[in-house]
């Protein structure tokens, strides 16, 4: 089927929603507040979640394969959440200072998370990017970042570069170019933000030996979680980590998404232990949130005592008791058992649509690690972001739009997320609904 007629059967069964989307595009340019979530000809508009499930303007259930882009790691509404939130919420929602809830919440990750010595919550993934390449500059007194290209890590200008799009002008692939992911992104960030190839530790090393003298940093999402969930080779993390200790460049994993995949979140997992550390997401048990950390001698430059902090760090919400709440409820259910339940159902998944790929003869590939997968239809073998690049580019979005009319919601871009609300069922049908729309292609 095409996108068109997918796109004609998801209006049919949608006419709230569009209603909706007219009442919101009058107050809001196109609508929304929200880039990502946006498609054609309007998104749909929830109504409502429980565990695996959410239920549309129109009426409309779905599973829940997206999981507000990979926050909601045990589900949607779920009880022990609720209830701390309500809690929380009847004592009042936001104070000039801090509660006892924050405490609770930050010992909760630096238990998990040993080389986090110390940190600080944002109210956003982005604020805690922003904050962590601000700090590394302000350590190591240079002014580049560095970045792998097609790595998201929030949208503050430093990081919204080589980010996703057609890479016909995104120069050699072993040298590439810095390319703004946005308009109004000046010049002066495209000189300051130097861009690596994925899975090429020569490259890389070569691109950081050349710089060292004025790289601050590397930030590096474990598992390119953005661009494509593209495995890092073997020992390509510790030859980053070796690379960067030798250059006294500082390594920022940003595990806004990996934390998810183990209690230890991406850098257990690869063995490899940063300088500072960036959060979102899952700590919030599904409110805003963000956070930072790391070495203790870093974080310091927060530390207001004494003759005052060296950075200041402000923000109306940040740690807002009630997000906190959330967090330590989501936390508290993450136990060692609930990761191997979640690795089995993203196992469960990755070989179910494998199969299928096998059985139809089908271009595809899936890639993940733990909960999370993404979507591929490419053959090419898949190193980079570049590789993962279908030659049809449609594709991903005629199988967004063909699951949304079998039920099942992802990412528009072929990312998705189990959730330990989730049955062996539901993850079948998953791949049931997969096979269907492939079927009809
Ligand atoms: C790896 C990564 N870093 C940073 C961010 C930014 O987080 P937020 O959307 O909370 O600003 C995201 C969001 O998707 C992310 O996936």
């Amino acid at each position: 089927m095409s996108l068109d007629k997918e796109t004609t059967e998801y209006a049919a069964k949608t006419p709230r929603s569009r209603a909706l989307h007219e009442e919101a595009a009058a107050v809001m340019p196109g609508g929304n507040s929200r880039t990502t979530t946006f498609f054609d000809p309007y998104p749909f508009y929830f109504q409502r979640g429980q565990g695996a499930h959410v239920w549309d303007a129109d009426g409309i259930e779905r599973v829940d394969f997206n999981n507000n882009y990979t926050s909601l790691v045990i589900g949607h509404a779920v009880p022990d959440v609720v209830k701390a939130v309500q809690a929380v919420a009847e004592s009042g929602l936001s104070f000039p200072g801090p509660t006892e809830h924050e405490i609770r919440l930050a010992e909760m990750i630096v238990r998990r998370v040993p080389s986090v010595e110390s940190l600080r919550f944002t109210n956003s993934g982005t604020e805690a990017t922003m904050n962590a390449v601000r700090l590394a500059r302000a350590f190591t007194n240079r002014a580049k970042i560095a970045k792998f290209e097609g790595a998201f890590h929030g949208t503050h200008d430093w990081v919204m570069v080589s980010v996703t799009g057609d890479t016909k002008s995104w120069g050699n692939r072993r040298r590439p170019k810095p390319i703004a992911w946005s308009a109004g992104i000046p010049a002066a960030v495209l000189k300051n933000v130097v861009v690596l190839p994925w899975n090429d530790p020569e490259a890389c090393e070569e691109i950081l030996t050349a710089e060292a003298g004025n790289l601050a940093a590397l930030i590096v999402d474990p598992y390119l979680c953005n661009g494509g969930l593209v495995p890092p080779a073997d020992g390509f993390m510790k030859r980053l980590r070796e690379s960067t200790e030798r250059h006294g460049i500082l390594l920022i994993m940003d595990e806004v998404i990996s934390f998810r995949t183990a209690w230890g979140g991406g850098q257990e997992r690869l063995g490899v232990r940063p300088d500072l550390t960036t959060f979102g997401k899952v700590i919030g048990g599904g409110l805003p949130v963000g956070a930072f950390g790391g070495r203790r001698d870093v974080m310091a430059f927060y530390d207001p005592r004494k003759g005052g902090a060296r950075i200041s760090q402000g923000g109306t919400f940040n740690a807002n008791p009630v997000t906190m709440a959330a967090g330590v409820a989501t936390l508290n259910a993450l136990t060692p058992e609930a990761y191997t339940r979640l690795d089995a159902l993203g196992d469960r998944l990755r070989g179910g649509v494998r199969r299928l790929f096998a059985n139809t003869r089908r271009r595809g590939q899936v890639t993940g690690v733990g909960s999370l997968f993404w979507l591929h239809w490419t053959a090419e073998m898949l190193t980079d972001y570049r590789s993962t690049r279908p030659k049809d580019a449609e594709m991903p979005q005629r199988v967004f739009m063909g699951m949304l009319n079998e039920g099942i919601l992802m990412t528009q871009r072929g990312l998705g997320a189990c959730s330990l609300a989730m049955s062996d069922e539901d993850v079948d049908r998953f791949v049931n609904a997969l096979a269907r729309v492939l079927a009809r292609q």
